[in-house]
């Protein structure tokens, strides 16, 4: 990115160009905005000071003065990411890079160092890693998974519904995705408080980071090696043996790209969604009343508050023009889900109820689309639906302005979730399935997804070696039902 290119006209107008440096403007070099420090401290409002001055693609800096455009609008984005004969995601071509004017310790380095990892592959590389990743993905049981995120919600439920109150992004949100994952990985006993510690410490980029992700390879590479041993039915065994033929290493690192980017967006958007269904009144009478479903409020959230704000970074591959920019070759854009959504020329009233409309930009697109969303997409609304369903009374413990966020240029997060309910029992995690369907307390409460459209069962699964003859009831006398319905049900539980 050069100077000349700045403008949207191609000339850089004095309105346009404080003088560089000028602290009153909170400008850096040639006049352009920060991403970073004091000034962005507010970044939705950065991007739309860039908006408003530069149109839907606009010149910024990044840490140390670095540039890089900022893609705001949504069509210029979805441009972007669906044309990969201009735009790649290898950092190798960035000019910045190969000029020295990113540093080895730049803070963003993590992001843009090159891996061989799908995330920054292309073409017939790009298709051989995601083919391995997304034919391991494809063998996933969805019903099986849905049943885990439900069992595994009632257990964190059951730690704190005692209590009346709990903190839902350290109690809830922070841990519910890493049990699923390591379910779906398919090291269910690794899953606890230190690896969800441990890859927490990974993403905020702490003193102790680099020992944290050390612990979480080593989890990984022990995964690895005993699949490759001896493959099982999970997610990682079908990594390993995939006809792509992927290396230990190329698995090691799969399994954290999976597990990482898995991790801190879904945790993200199962605190956001719970936020907005807390503080939002209409949406709480609105899911209440029926009009809008879990997973329609789950849109919503992905529109208004993309779990990740922007992806680092895409880069040209030639010379063009995108939103009226000149781009040159080497030029790097941050491809930005949070602005993107936002673009009034396809949201002119920001208020609006996307009512389930999935043209939002939060799993990006084009050939690296995230292919996990659909599992992204299940954590949410089975665990909201279930918290929701345990809870009905749920309330915010705090006034909603005290709610603390934590910000940065990949993502913005809620620190701290309080909230307050009536104190309930435990509930018995492991109970079968029952034909005899248990009265909720609250049966117009929540009574909203389609998941509740299916036969009514108390929540848990039953292991699934379960004998078919015998679903015992847990509550009350087996009422005579005609064997098919059971047989049925039974089907339906195992996910047959
Ligand atoms: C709400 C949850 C999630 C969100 C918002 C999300 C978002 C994203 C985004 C924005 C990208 C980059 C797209 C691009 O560069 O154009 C991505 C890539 C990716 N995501 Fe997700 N993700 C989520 C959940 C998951 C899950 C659950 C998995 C796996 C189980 C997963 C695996 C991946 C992988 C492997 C890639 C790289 C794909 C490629 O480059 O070809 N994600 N995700």
């Amino acid at each position: 990115m050069t100077p000349e290119s700045h403008s949207p006209t191609g000339t850089d107008g004095p309105t346009l160009a404080p003088p560089p440096g000028c602290p009153a403007h909170g400008t850096g070099p040639g006049g352009l905005r920060r991403l970073y420090g004091p000034e962005a401290e507010d970044l939705g409002a950065v991007y739309e000071k860039l908006r408003a001055e530069h149109g839907p693609v606009a010149p910024a800096l990044l840490h140390d003065d670095v540039p890089i455009w900022v893609v705001l609008g949504h069509g210029e984005n979805m441009h972007m990411v669906s044309t990969p004969s201009q735009f790649c995601k290898d950092s190798r071509l960035w000019t910045p890079m190969l000029d020295g004017a990113v540093k080895p310790d730049h803070p963003l380095m993590p992001y843009f160092a090159w891996q061989p990892i799908c995330a920054h592959a292309e073409g017939d590389e790009h298709l051989r890693l995601r083919g391995a990743v997304t034919g391991a993905m494809s063998t996933i049981d969805h019903r099986g998974i849905r049943r885990h995120i439900n069992r595994a919600t009632q257990h964190l439920v059951n730690q704190f519904c005692e209590e009346g109150r709990a903190d839902l992004v350290g109690q809830f949100a922070e841990h519910l995705p890493m049990a699923v994952l390591c379910e779906i990985l398919g090291m269910p006993e690794e899953y606890g408080d230190r690896l969800v510690q441990a890859t927490r410490d990974c993403l905020k980029g702490s003193d102790t980071a680099l020992a944290s992700h050390a612990y979480v390879m080593e989890v990984l590479s022990r995964l690895a090696v005993r699949r490759r041993a001896r493959p099982e039915e999970d997610f990682t065994s079908h990594l390993v043996t995939h006809p792509a033929g992927l290396t230990d290493d190329e698995v090691r690192e799969h399994l954290r790209v999976v597990l990482l980017a898995a991790y801190e967006t879904t945790a993200n958007l199962l605190a956001n969604v719970l936020r907005m269904v807390l503080t939002e009144p209409g949406f709480r009478a609105q899911l209440k009343g029926g009009q809008m479903t879990v997973p329609e409020a789950v849109e919503q959230s992905l529109w208004d508050e993309p779990p990740f704000s922007t992806v680092f970074a895409y880069f040209a591959k030639q010379e063009t023009e995108l939103g009226g920019q000149r781009i040159r070759k080497g030029d790097g854009l941050l491809l930005g889900m949070a602005p993107g959504n936002v673009d009034p020329r396809v949201r002119p009233d920001l208020k609006a109820n996307m009512q389930g409309n999935r043209s939002h930009l939060a799993f990006g697109g084009g050939p690296h689309e995230c292919p996990g969303q659909d599992i992204g997409r299940a954590i949410a609304d089975v665990g909201v639906d279930a918290l929701l369903m345990r809870v009905p009374d749920i309330r915010l413990a705090c006034a909603e302005h005290e709610l603390r966020w934590r910000s940065s240029i990949g993502n913005r997060h809620l620190v701290e979730l309080p909230v307050t309910f009536t104190p309930k029992s435990q509930q018995d995690i492991m109970e079968r399935p029952s034909v005899n369907p248990v009265r909720r307390q609250h049966p117009n409460d929540w009574e909203i997804s389609p998941e509740r459209a299916r036969p009514t069962v108390p929540a848990p699964a039953a292991p699934a070696d379960e004998p078919a003859s015998a679903p015992t009831p847990s509550s009350g006398p087996e009422p005579a039902r005609p064997s098919g319905v059971l047989r049925r049900l039974l089907r339906w539980w195992r996910g047959e």
